[in-house]
């Protein structure tokens, strides 16, 4: 079994990917599990089941909302030692201390982490200075590497092997431990998103794409009779999945996004 969330494509594409590396796994969608009122994940394992999770780094830690799925999930059948629990998270440089938090949280449902892997991804944060997608042949590059690496994690999990595999990169006490929360507390407001009219088709992509349900198309139109534009209600990750996947460009976070570039995975 394959739970994944995902905001831009990378980690569903990596799921899957992971799926058919592991013979047919099936693969769940966790974002639904995230939106206010959700239900409980529960999950039923068969005997020698792997229990794999498939999620974008965020910030050197958790996508935010996501944490809580986990620490509360039910699982059912499972035994440890006899069902693998893996981490596969996708990043576009480090993935911090993810590991330890991921280990530490999952073991709250009951859970005995026993491996951690990371694949690097084309980047989608763009709101720190300094910060944009990659160039087009860093993205590249990284497309055309993942299915060998993900193949190679596959192989991994298959024997079983235990242990933190993951990119810690450089600073990871500091960058989960200390960054993490702040921009978790901080840093995920929507107060910034704003749509422009000139550019707004009223197509309600972004309401769509949004993981958690967050957006609803309920501002009227100025300027096109009888269309809506997006609202941002409050519950926010910061993902940017609405102002990559905007067809038009009109989703803009403050000045932060000024002269920033776009991107969703293509796969
Ligand atoms: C809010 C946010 C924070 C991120 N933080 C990190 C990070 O700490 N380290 C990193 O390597 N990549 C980071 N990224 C990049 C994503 O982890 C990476 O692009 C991932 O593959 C996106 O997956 P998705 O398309 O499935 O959402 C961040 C992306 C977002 C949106
Ligand atoms: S996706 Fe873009 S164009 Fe479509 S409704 Fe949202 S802001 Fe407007
Ligand atoms: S409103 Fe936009 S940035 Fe916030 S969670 Fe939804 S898609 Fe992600």
């Amino acid at each position: 079994m394959i739970l994944y969330f995902s905001a831009t494509g990378n980690s569903r594409y990596v799921a899957a990917m992971l799926a058919r590396e592991l013979g047919g796994q099936p693969v769940m969608d966790m974002g639904l599990y995230m939106r206010p009122g959700a239900e409980r994940l529960t999950v039923t394992l068969a005997e020698g089941e792997p229990l794999l999770f498939v999620f974008p780094v965020h910030s050197w830690g958790f996508p935010k909302y996501l944490a809580g799925v986990l620490a509360s999930m039910d699982v059912q059948g499972y035994v440890p030692g006899r069902n693998y629990v893996g981490l596969l998270a996708t990043c576009g440089d480090d993935a911090g201390r993810l590991y330890r938090m991921w280990s530490e949280t999952v073991s709250r449902a009951g859970l005995r982490a026993d491996a951690g892997f990371t694949v690097f991804m084309p980047n989608t944060y763009v709101l720190f200075p300094g910060f944009d997608v990659d160039k087009a042949e860093v993205r590249d590059r990284k497309l055309d590497a993942a299915p060998a690496a993900v193949r190679q994690v596959a192989e991994q999990i298959k024997a079983g092997v235990r242990g933190d595999f993951t990119w810690r990169g450089r600073l990871p006490g500091l960058k989960t431990n200390v960054i993490y929360p702040l921009f978790a507390r901080f840093m995920t407001s929507d107060k910034a998103f704003r749509a422009d009219a000139d550019a707004c088709i009223g197509c309600g992509r972004c309401a769509e794409v949004c993981p958690v349900g967050n957006i609803t198309l309920t501002a009227v139109h100025p300027l096109r009779e009888g269309k809506h534009m997006p609202v941002w209600n409050g519950r926010c990750l910061n993902c940017l999945a609405c102002y990559h996947y905007c067809p038009t460009h009109a989703i803009a976070y403050g000045s932060k996004t000024q002269g920033k570039g776009y991107y969703t995975c293509p796969k």
